[in-house]
């Protein structure tokens, strides 16, 4: 009953926040070039880290989590045109895994945008994924929008290929969070040009969405919330106005400002992560901006988890849908230095930590 409520309640915020967010068709016109951009909004589900544990056997609460986005974004009005899933839809990588998540989103009825994260990626190298899913990195365009969707999950090759025995090991140890013999997540020479032909016959004043799976900057390396060549991504992006960067891997929510770029985290709907600045004492660089969502209750299920849509009207408007927790909500809209959480941003305003621990 209490999800049934909490589901219209955010239909009913989701509604407002769409009304409120109508400028005045000069300023979109300003704002967004030449061509005035058609309002639409799309919806971001990631990390679902489907787990095999034995034959037709997975973990269950995270089937249920992802079973919960799909079945949520089949409510929503307006539909939104598309979803981005991204990354890490399987654990380890198995076909048993992407079958079995494949099956729990069957009645999404929109198209999904797949990303690739690096859980789907260290078995097969990519088998999988583009036999039945998608290329491992693409663009396109929507509404006046350009895309680009990025294998942001790549390292050295004597890592890849040379240095575990099997495929299996391999997996493995990509799949560790704090893991010694880990190796940075980098985009890599071959697509960092592919990415720079694609871009070049796009207009500077065009709006870019980047999709990738880990952030494109460097917050902490110990756990892989990092992207080796990131400086270099945002070199080939700096010319651009309008580059927003949506990512899904670090499981909370994050988002930052580098030059003309905005970076928003997605929710896992598997589980989340602390914030390496309140678990280890290592130097990170957790965004300053970043407004820390309230410490998830481990005696609530589905605290921390979570989905979210974004409204793109000549800025982005992105509701993070939070379960068992207060949704959240950070916008960028033209004029704004940096993205700003809406009701929260002011320290004065923020939900106090849970104290029960
Ligand atoms: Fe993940
Ligand atoms: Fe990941």
């Amino acid at each position: 009953m209490r999800n049934a409520i909490d589901r219209r309640t955010f239909l009913k915020q989701a509604g407002a926040l769409t009304a409120a967010a109508s400028l005045p068709f000069g300023l979109v016109n300003v704002a967004w070039g030449k061509k005035p951009t058609e309002k639409f909004t799309f919806a971001y589900i990631s990390d679902a880290h489907i787990t095999q544990i034995r034959g037709t056997e997975f973990v269950a609460n995270f089937d249920k989590g992802l079973q919960r986005a799909a079945l949520e974004l089949n409510f929503l009005d307006p539909k939104p045109d598309f979803v981005v899933f991204g990354g890490d839809l399987a654990q380890l990588g198995k076909r048993e895994e992407f079958e079995h998540g494949r099956e729990l989103m069957k009645d999404v009825t929109i198209p999904i945008k797949w990303v690739i994260g690096e859980h789907d990626y260290y078995l097969d190298l990519g088998a999988y994924w583009q036999e039945h899913m998608a290329p491992l990195h693409y663009s396109f365009d929507h509404k006046g929008v350009h895309f680009v969707a990025l294998n942001s999950i790549l390292t050295h090759d004597e890592w890849t290929f040379r240095r575990w025995p099997t495929a299996q090991e391999r997996m493995h140890q990509m799949a560790r969070l704090d893991n010694p013999d880990g190796s940075p997540f980098m985009v890599k020479a071959e697509q960092r040009e592919w990415l720079k032909k694609d871009l070049a016959k796009v207009p500077k004043d065009t709006p870019i969405v980047i999709l990738s799976h880990s952030p494109l900057y460097k917050i902490f390396r110990p756990w892989n919330f990092w992207t080796d060549d990131a400086d270099e991504v945002q070199a080939i992006l700096k010319p651009y106005q309008n580059v927003m960067v949506f990512h899904g891997h670090v499981h909370q929510v994050l988002y930052n400002q580098i030059g003309t770029i905005t970076f928003n985290a997605f929710m896992a709907t598997a589980w989340p992560w602390p914030y390496p600045v309140t678990y280890s004492q290592l130097p990170n660089k957790v965004p300053e901006i970043t407004v820390f969502m309230n410490r998830a209750d481990p005696f609530k299920e589905r605290d921390g988890t979570g989905w979210g849509n974004i409204t793109m009207d000549g800025g982005e408007i992105h509701h993070y849908e939070l379960w068992e927790n207060t949704p959240r909500t950070v916008e960028k809209m033209p004029g704004m230095k940096y993205p700003a959480d809406t009701k929260f941003q002011d320290p004065k305003s923020r939900i106090p930590a849970q104290t029960q621990y």
